[in-house]
């Protein structure tokens, strides 16, 4: 699905990501990881097509991202790709459904139903966004990111503005979107959601510096294994 090879991104003067290599395929659920400031938000905008100013390369299912004009990036990101952020970013003076149609134009009233009812959230589907709670406007924004027939959802922080009960049931959402063969592509701080992935990236010094494969192992071991691996490099960020 994705095979990545930058070789620098800058802010001006800022060096973010340096000879960053990795390839991500159909189905996997990869979780980013890395201290604030070292570039997750930066990867995430470099692959969704939001970002163009690297030197590298990005295929995306063959296609060469970093070839691509805006226009058609903005293209394959609205066909392709399932964008959720910490912040939600829903249109408040909007209600549920259409919050979703802004996005899907094509999206029908029969697609729609199916997909809150997935999730669980049916009875929103006339709400305005200000009287939803913060997990019920996850929810939404899940359900923005699914309709189309998106199978890949990029995710920033996608429980960071929410409580733990409500964070895990986020997580188990994903997990369930993950079985039925969505992708997932998610960056998070805490250990304990980057426990629902199969493979953790851990973005130091501008590039992967860790891959850890996940597949398999009971969520307490892939716990246990991302917690030894963050705690290094905050060790090592300690004593410097
Ligand atoms: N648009 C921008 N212009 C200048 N510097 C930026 C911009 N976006 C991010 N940065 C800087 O680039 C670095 C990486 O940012 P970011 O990718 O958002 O990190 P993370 O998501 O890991 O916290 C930070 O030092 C940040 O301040
Ligand atoms: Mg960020």
């Amino acid at each position: 699905m994705y095979d990545i090879k930058i070789k620098h991104q800058k802010y001006e003067d800022l060096l973010v990501l340096k000879d960053l290599e990795c390839q991500i395929s159909k189905g996997d659920f990869v979780v980013i990881m890395g201290e604030s400031g070292c570039g997750k938000t930066t990867f995430l905008k470099i692959i969704s097509g939001i970002l163009s100013n690297y030197e590298g390369e990005v295929y995306f299912n063959s296609l060469p991202l970093h070839k691509k004009s805006k226009g058609s990036l903005t293209k394959i990101r609205g066909e392709q790709l399932g964008m959720i952020f910490q912040d939600f970013q829903l249109i408040d003076f909007l209600n549920v459904k259409e919050n979703i149609k802004l996005i899907n134009s094509k999206s029908s009233e029969e697609e729609i139903d199916k997909i809150l009812e997935k999730l669980n959230i049916a009875e929103l589907k006339n709400k305005e966004i200000t009287k939803l709670s913060g997990g019920q406007k996850q929810r939404v924004a899940i359900a923005r990111a699914l309709a189309g027939n998106r199978k890949i959802i990029l995710a920033d922080e996608p429980t960071a503005s929410l409580d733990s009960k409500t964070s895990t049931e986020i997580m188990e959402i994903f997990k369930m979107l993950n079985e039925e063969g969505y992708s997932i592509i998610m960056i998070t701080h805490s250990p304990q959601i980057a426990s629902y992935a199969d493979k953790m990236l851990y973005l130091y010094e501008g590039r992967f510096e860790t891959e850890l494969e996940l597949k398999g192992l009971e969520q307490s071991k892939k716990l246990k294994t991302i917690i030894e691996v963050v705690g290094k490099h905050y060790e090592n960020s300690l004593a410097i």
